[in-house]
């Protein structure tokens, strides 16, 4: 199989969290000690990913570059993409065509953050499936505001409904999507919906049709937290704070995952503590390397 490719959809208007947003990227706002999309970006490297597309809006582009530069800090390799007009989820199969060039991708939206024991081995069987898609299916307690499982009542699943007003079951679908080659084609095929966006439920529905979706439930143990709100932001933040500060262990935290798998040598692990060392964070980087 070819190797899997990742994509970060980070652009948006973010209407949801103006002011704020009105003068920076939502994805760039601070969820407790760093950037939000290191989160996202942590996500794809469990997975083993190294090559991100990362799409935004035009005027964010640059923000995002001095950010994250081309990868090589982290062992990564960034392109990064521009969506014109917050055209749809699915609409980022179409602008990564190119970038992908026939390989399977995960895609995970800028804005989304996951934690829990066990999820590179979610991750793993995700990547090993060859064929078809994976998506991730995780109970709230409000599932209107998403993407929602249908389930049959033999367990299977039939549709996947975009906010619905009376929603067929709790389970949410967050927004970590692993699809195998075909999805540009697929992605292709998607007419606008009646809010005018390309939707990835009627992406993951053409899988669907097919019997070649996996909708895999991330169980209680797993934290899907949500910024989509002020609140909602703060407490992410919060919680990354309380966990870290418990553990003494970072979350999301890219260098460490890169040296960890080797990516990155000692030497380059030193050079990004030494930028960082003024705070807790660079400190923790010092602390990684070996004695
Ligand atoms: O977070 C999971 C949910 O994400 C899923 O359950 C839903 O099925 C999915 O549609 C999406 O729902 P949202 O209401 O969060 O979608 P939103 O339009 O807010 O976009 C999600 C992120 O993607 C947000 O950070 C902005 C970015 N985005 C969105 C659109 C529509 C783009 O970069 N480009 C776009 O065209």
């Amino acid at each position: 199989m070819t190797t899997r490719k990742g994509i970060i959809l980070a652009g948006g208007t973010g209407t949801r969290l103006h002011p704020i947003t009105l003068g920076v990227s939502k994805q760039l706002l601070p969820i407790y000690d760093k950037p939000m999309i290191y989160y996202p970006v942590t996500v794809l490297m469990l997975a083993g990913i190294r090559e991100i597309a990362i799409i935004t809006t035009p005027e964010d582009q640059p923000q995002f570059r001095r950010l994250l530069g081309d990868g090589a800090r982290w062992g990564l390799s960034f392109t990064f993409i521009v969506q014109p007009s917050p055209d749809g989820l699915a609409q980022a199969y179409l602008l990564a065509e190119d970038f992908l060039a026939g390989a399977p991708s995960a895609m995970v939206l800028g804005d989304n953050i996951f934690f829990g024991h066990g999820l590179p081995d979610a991750l793993a069987a995700a990547d090993a499936r060859a064929t078809g898609g994976t998506v991730f299916g995780y109970r709230v307690a409000d599932p209107e505001r998403y993407g929602v499982v249908d389930f049959a009542p033999d367990g299977t699943v039939r549709a996947i409904v975009e906010k619905p007003e009376r929603p067929p079951s709790h389970f949410a679908v967050t927004g970590l999507y692993f699809l195998d080659a075909s999805a540009p084609d697929r992605a292709r095929a998607v007419r606008p919906s009646a809010r005018g966006e390309l939707e990835i439920a009627d992406l993951l529905q053409s899988y669907l049709d097919e019997g070649a979706l996996a909708v895999e439930r991330l169980g209680r143990g797993y934290a899907w937290l949500d910024t989509g709100t002020h609140g909602s932001l703060l407490d992410a933040g919060n919680f990354v704070r309380t966990l870290q500060d418990r553990q003494g262990l970072q979350m999301g935290c890219p260098e460490e995952i890169a040296f960890q798998k080797g990516w990155i040598t000692a030497e380059s692990l030193r050079a990004e503590a030494l930028r960082l060392q003024k705070n807790d964070y660079g400190r923790y980087l010092l602390r990684l390397l070996p004695a």
